[in-house]
């Protein structure tokens, strides 16, 4: 990780320069919050993954959500994530090594261009991609390829205009919001999900929402790290950032703090 660039990148022209083991660490925390938790038993139930099914996860990060669906689709069925980042994709496949209750593969490859064929998945998840994406109408449009007629997906995201950080200066934890977001090309990704969807000619069949709600020893790293750039992109003054992490800090200790983002799941059908 540069040291122009303290805050991990998810992005696919980043993959070979971020911090995997950071990564890592971030998307197992995330993983047993309970909103996220919440929202993964929520979208499995909505997309009523059968046995037998051929199921996908795009953007498959350390693979649970991979494993949660073979579960589901058993011995008979197939379960498929995809990732464009080499290191969590071999991170996904140790995690598997053991997994014996259905056929598991992880596989290389983008969002922009799946490497499978048309109309061969019955089931697709994709979980907090598209704010990373350059493209999301592309990527949706290969959603609707390789889903087969009667096929369902669920597109899962945060929109970031929905941030709380609590407590501070307002004003300060907008500029400290607006540059640890500017990285992501698609910040308000999950406001937009239905109307990629609908356009790929996908028909919505329910929407959902869970908030990301972290713990202090999740979210400071981000919030020092993501001050320091703020001072560096001339946003905050040094005064000014060690007054926000000082009011944070005092927050936490007396036990009034905030800290999440709202999360939208939409499913869909291939008609
Ligand atoms: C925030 S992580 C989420 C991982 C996982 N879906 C989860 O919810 O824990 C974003 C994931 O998207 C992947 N990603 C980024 N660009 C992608 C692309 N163009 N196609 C597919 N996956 C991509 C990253 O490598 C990373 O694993």
């Amino acid at each position: 990780m540069s040291e122009q660039n303290p805050i991990p990148s998810f992005h696919v022209d980043r993959v070979h320069d971020t911090d995997n083991e950071l990564i890592t660490r971030v998307l197992d925390l995330q993983a047993e919050v309970a909103g996220v938790v919440r929202m993964r038993e929520w979208v499995r139930d909505a997309l009523a993954v059968r046995e037998g099914d051929t199921a996908l996860d795009i953007g498959s990060g350390t693979g649970s959500e991979v494993l949660a669906l073979a579960r589901l689709v058993g011995g008979t069925g197939r379960a498929v994530g995809v990732d464009p980042n080499p290191a969590m994709l071999a991170l996904a496949r140790e995690r598997a090594r053991e997994f014996t209750e259905a056929p598991v593969d992880f596989i290389e490859g983008s969002a922009y261009a799946l490497p499978l064929p048309d109309a061969d998945i019955d089931v697709i998840r994709c979980e907090r991609v598209y704010q990373h994406l350059d493209d999301p109408a592309q990527a949706t449009a290969e959603i609707a390829r390789v889903l087969r007629p009667g096929g369902r997906v669920a597109l899962i995201d945060s929109d970031w205009s929905t941030a709380i950080t609590h407590p501070g200066d307002p004003e300060l934890i907008e500029r400290l919001h607006q540059q640890m977001q500017s990285a992501s090309p698609n910040r308000t990704s999950g406001r937009r999900l239905r109307g990629l969807l609908h356009s790929a000619g996908l028909v919505i069949d329910d929407i959902g929402s869970e908030a990301l709600v972290w713990e202090p020893e999740s979210i400071m790293p981000m919030y020092t790290a993501g001050t320091e750039r703020v001072v560096a992109a001339g946003l905050l003054t040094e005064a000014q950032r060690e007054q926000l992490l000082g009011e944070m800090s005092r927050g936490i200790e007396r036990g009034d703090y905030h800290f999440s983002v709202t999360m939208f799941a939409v499913v869909a059908h291939k008609p």
